[in-house]
């Protein structure tokens, strides 16, 4: 591709970035920082190979809380002016800097704030290890200008190599090629050869070690829980086959997995490279596993072919979905594909009642100018998303829509795309004139109107079905202890927790709770999905599990929905506030922001 078609690529407008590519763009980063637990801060130099497409005097940068010291220009390192714009409480600030026409370097000399929205500082108790402090970054969707001055947009990918400094008994890792052991200097180098956007830079560190899995992936995780790791993930390297097959060859060499600490806000993070995964998925039974088929389809979809703004999300999140549950399908067969269907479709109803089924953030295509892009970025890209290419795939057939899938993977790697682009491609590949496809495939309904079509297949599950009937005979008056739950797992037992009615007895609750103990699941599905009754009916038993619970787990999705149960009430309220108190110092800001909010 030459340059100017590049930059072509690159002109969807993105409204949560500074940065104006099509006249100075960022091709490569030499990231060269310090990591100081003492002062929680990263200090260091970002310097930047530049395109300047439009030979003018300036070139723009993200940047959020970030002290610029010093800028200079050229491989002589002359010093150059800069200035930080107004501040915007999302965005940040941008930061001008004076460049020459043929100026192609640019290094920016800076330090990180203590209170940096990326970066979570654990101490050592908050760790499973107890003894070393642990530092991990979150960038999706605009976080990375908090830790690194870096044109943030989704649209611009840049390759990177990285020096990193951290005390001598830890270990770093990013989202690039990545060592294997501790060595004793504390120096760390990294490269990521293949072009990434902003949001996937990544780093960790912390008392980690390795463990092989296949030849091409691998676990990194605290000495406490690489075994139980180990363990949980045996299976990546069949599902990394299984992706293949369907998509193409990964192009990103190894995939390996970071287990963070449960203070992580998402369930997975898909950096290149290196997943980050939250260890609520360490359910001892490989029951919760589709969330590292998720992160790794994001290889392809995400990754590979990226959103070029916010506001085109479902192309990450939905592709993904929907890919994620064809990989769970080539493993664990259609029944198993089929109730993560049915669970994420009750997800997606949910989401759509929550947000009003008129509500504009129920499309796929999003509007998120003047927002925090945080904010709409919600279940409907992913789980409605899902359902739009379930109906292409039903419309022309399994065989064609994977064609068509892997040329697009193909045609547009290592690209951003976008609505348009996509619907474009569907219509030249796929479409080609035919009305009453076109007219099945409902292009319209499905992604530029809110709600879902009124014609949409809702999706079954055999085994769901044998769960409703246990259900309606323990309604019915059959003791808990007599339905038959031997082979449930995971996923049968939430949805026969989320069908639980609303209101309950004490009995009903000590009945079910005495018969599959579940207050004490160590399934933090389960777990998280239980204490909304628990909650609701005011089932004291489960108060002592719920605080361990809060106080320990980080992860949003499962606190928003329990913080809210509480809220619901007087009396909740009160309990909700004072373990968030105790709690919110473990949380990441990406979790605290949402709740800070929701509690106020
Ligand atoms: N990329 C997302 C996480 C994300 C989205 C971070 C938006 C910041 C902004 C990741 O792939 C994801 O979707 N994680 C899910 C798990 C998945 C199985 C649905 C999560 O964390 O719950
Ligand atoms: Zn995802």
């Amino acid at each position: 591709m030459t340059t100017a078609q590049q930059a072509q690529n690159q002109i969807s407008e993105d409204v949560h970035s500074y940065a104006e590519p099509t006249k100075a763009v960022a091709r490569h980063l030499d990231l060269d920082i310090a990591v100081n637990f003492d002062t929680k801060t990263l200090s260091g130099t970002a310097s930047y190979d530049i395109e300047n497409l439009a030979k003018g005097n300036e070139i723009i940068f993200d940047t959020r809380g970030l002290q610029i010291e010093k800028v200079y220009l050229g491989d002589k390192q002359e010093e150059t002016t800069f200035r930080l714009g107004e501040s915007d409480k999302y965005l940040g600030q941008p930061l001008h800097i004076t460049i020459k026409p043929e100026t192609k370097r640019v290094t920016i000399v800076y330090k990180t704030s203590p209170d940096a929205a990326a970066l979570q500082w654990l101490n050592p108790q908050q760790t499973a290890g107890k003894k070393h402090p642990f530092l991990f970054t979150q960038s999706q969707a605009i976080l990375a200008r908090t830790w690194i001055p870096i044109q943030d947009s989704p649209g611009i990918r840049i390759t990177y190599s990285a020096k990193v400094q951290v005390p001598k008994e830890l270990l770093a890792v990013m989202s690039a090629e990545n060592p294997i052991e501790k060595n004793a200097t504390g120096n760390y180098s990294f490269e990521m050869k293949q072009p990434i956007p902003s949001y996937l830079m990544a780093l960790s560190v912390g008392d980690l070690v390795f463990s092989k899995v296949g030849a091409q992936t691998g676990i990194y995780a605290e000495p406490a829980t690489i075994k139980a790791a180990a363990y949980e993930f045996a299976e990546m390297d069949k599902m990394l086959v299984a992706a293949e097959k369907l998509y193409g060859k990964y192009r990103w060499d190894r995939y390996d997995l970071l287990v963070l600490p449960p203070s992580f806000p998402f369930g997975g993070m898909e950096n290149p490279r290196l997943t980050f995964v939250t260890p609520t998925v360490l359910a001892k039974d490989r029951s919760l596993t589709s969330l590292i088929a998720h992160e790794l389809a994001h290889s392809w979809s995400g990754n590979l072919v990226t959103n070029a703004t916010w506001d085109d999300f479902w192309l990450n999140e939905g592709f993904t979905v929907y890919f994620e549950r064809r990989i769970m399908e080539e493993l664990y067969g259609k029944s198993y594909a089929d109730m993560l269907n049915v669970l994420g479709y009750q997800d997606l109803q949910n989401t759509l009642k929550e947000l009003g089924e008129t509500s504009e953030d129920t499309r796929l295509k999003l509007d998120l100018e003047g927002r925090d892009p945080d904010e709409g970025l919600t279940d409907i890209a992913y789980e409605k998303g899902n359902f739009f290419l379930q109906n292409i795939e039903q419309a022309v057939g399994r065989q064609k829509f994977d064609a068509f899938l892997n040329k697009y993977f193909n045609t547009f790697a290592f690209q951003t795309t976008n609505t348009d682009k996509f619907l474009e491609f569907l219509r030249t590949e796929l479409i080609k004139g035919d009305e009453a496809l076109a007219e099945k495939i409902n292009i319209e309904g499905w992604v530029f109107s809110p709600g879902l079509p009124q014609d949409h297949v809702v999706p079954t599950s055999e085994r769901f079905t044998k769960v409703e009937e246990s259900y309606q005979a323990w309604k019915n008056g059959k003791p808990a202890a007599q339905l038959n739950t031997k082979d449930w797992s995971s996923h049968e037992w939430l949805h026969f927790i989320r069908m639980l009615p609303e209101q309950m007895s004490q009995q009903q609750l000590q009945d079910l709770d005495k018969a599959f103990n579940l207050t004490n699941s160590g399934n933090s599905e389960v777990l998280a999905a239980w204490f909304i009754h628990t909650i609701r009916n005011n089932y004291t038993t489960a108060d002592k599990a719920l605080e361990t619970f809060l106080t320990n787990v980080g992860r949003r999705k499962f606190l928003v929905p329990i913080y809210k149960a509480l809220a619901a009430t007087p009396e909740g309220k009160k309990k909700a506030l004072a373990i968030y108190a105790k709690a919110r110092p473990n949380y990441h800001a990406v979790s605290t922001v949402t709740l800070d909010e929701m509690l106020k």
